[in-house]
């Protein structure tokens, strides 16, 4: 055998390209599967038991090897092997030189390309959870700032120009509901993801009597995957889990832009707290939102490994090929990147000061307009002709130069004789918002809501 090297050597002649050797290894970045790997090589060597290839006796002995194996790794004490192309093949080659023959049957069965995406799914799950409790916490901080503020009035702007008078928790609530949706969408792309592949060898199934239910329930799975060729060949999982990471990127993304407008010399409606502020080289006066410019420029990061997972996909053959070994950088980056990201927000949020005085400064009486128009609905004038009445209000406020809210009865009335004196009580940003205490709406009663439904929802 001219390969020795190689757990697959038999058959070659000639020893691997260093070069190629270089290209292929996945040990770099897939030893990140070790703690899941020797999970799956335990249940595995349990299995083996009712195969006949393991006594109970010789699966123990393993079950202690791959524990030490586990101990030893974790403490940082083995080293890999220029032999050891991915950790599969290591924890095999630890396994073996500890426990000799034993530890040379525990392949029996099994191929990489169903050990590889059993330890994916384990993995995964992992980080899925850890991801879970982040994306509660900021919900949690998110619903606690819309309490303090449901009487905080900022001018709501849509094409980034003053709109209409919002409650504040208005705005935090409406980012605790777009983020909800991401959580259940990753906690159904969870319970997909939680089938176990292992027993599927490398395309045909293994050959040898396993009980795949209880495997899969001894590995925290809610029961075996259905069909062998599909278990090795695909990765949906996979990208299902990049998109609701990059669809959580977007979200933060926006959080980010609208907080570091908020917070510029221009509004200052919020103050970003030095903990997540980083200052210039140069310049000492600056305090930059550097924090919130990684969220967003990490999502475009996000948004490109989820590129990488659809196109990784598209035109391989329904089995496993060599190209799946790409599945994992993205996929363990992105989970990383977006699980720190959620948690730098829920930092940025939860220390954030909020300067109500700028926010009610900046209330222009503009912003009113509508209410106007819709007050002279209520006194029967169509929508479309109330809303000409008002434009022509509004431009003659500008050519005066004075505010809406200040034009002269005598002008209103010149436009419409509908107006009376209790137009000027339009002009309340409370009054505003509570006329909208519609379901859904920026009424404080809605709010009040909301928030009773955000808790519902972030606890269940
Ligand atoms: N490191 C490989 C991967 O991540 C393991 C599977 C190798 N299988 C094979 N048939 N060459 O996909």
């Amino acid at each position: 055998m001219k390969n020795p090297d190689k757990i697959w050597g038999g058959r070659f002649s000639q020893k691997t390209a260093s070069l190629m050797e270089e290209f292929s290894y996945s040990i770099a970045y897939d030893q990140k599967l070790f703690v899941a790997d020797i999970a799956v090589n335990k249940a595995w060597a349990q299995a083996l038991v009712q195969a006949g290839i393991y006594t109970d006796q010789e699966a123990a002995q393993i079950g202690e090897a791959l524990e030490c194996i586990q101990k030893d790794f974790l403490a940082g004490e083995l080293t890999f092997s220029p032999r050891d192309e991915d950790i599969h093949s290591a924890n095999e080659r630890w396994l073996t030189e500890r426990s000799g023959d034993l530890g040379a049957r525990i392949h029996t069965g099994r191929s990489r390309n169903d050990q590889v995406v059993t330890d994916l799914r384990i993995y995964l799950r992992g980080q899925a959870d850890l991801l879970r409790d982040a994306l509660c916490n900021v919900q949690q901080v998110l619903t606690a700032t819309a309490q303090q503020h449901i009487e905080t009035i900022f001018p709501g702007q849509t094409h980034l120009r003053q709109a209409q008078p919002v409650s504040l928790a208005h705005y935090f609530l409406a980012l605790v509901f777009q983020l909800q949706r991401d959580k259940e969408r990753l906690l159904d792309a969870r319970q997909r993801m939680n089938k176990m592949p292992l027993g599927s060898g490398a395309i045909a199934g293994a050959a040898f009597t396993i009980d795949r239910l209880k495997l899969a329930k001894e590995l925290g799975f809610d029961a075996p995957t259905e069909n062998s060729y599909d278990a090795t060949s695909d990765r949906d999982f996979v990208i299902e889990l990049l998109y609701v990471c990059a669809q959580i990127m977007l979200h933060l993304s926006r959080i980010a832009e609208d907080l570091i407008i908020w917070s510029s010399e221009a509004l200052r409606f919020v103050e970003i707290n030095e903990q997540y502020a980083t200052g210039s080289s140069m310049m000492p006066q600056k305090k930059n939102p550097d924090s919130l410019e990684l969220i967003r420029g990490k999502s475009a990061r996000v948004i490109g490994q989820l590129v990488t997972g659809l196109t990784l996909m598209k035109g391989i053959p329904t089995a496993y090929v060599r190209d799946l070994q790409e599945d994992k950088e993205p996929v363990f980056d992105a989970m990383q990147q977006t699980i720190l990201s959620v948690q730098i927000m829920s930092g940025v949020l939860s220390t954030i000061v909020i300067n109500r005085q700028k926010m009610t400064a900046a209330l222009d009486p503009a912003l009113y307009a509508t209410d106007v128009a819709d007050y002279l609905v209520r006194k029967g004038m169509p929508f479309r002709k109330a809303h000409g009445v008002v434009g022509s209000l509004v431009s003659m406020a500008e050519k005066q130069q004075v505010a809406l809210s200040k034009l002269d009865l005598h002008d209103y009335q010149s436009i419409s004789p509908l107006f009376e004196q209790d137009l000027y009580l339009l002009f309340d940003p409370l009054a505003s918002v509570n006329r909208r205490n519609i379901s859904g709406g920026t009424g404080t009663q809605s709010i009040q809501q909301q928030l009773l439904l955000a808790e519902d929802l972030i606890n269940a």
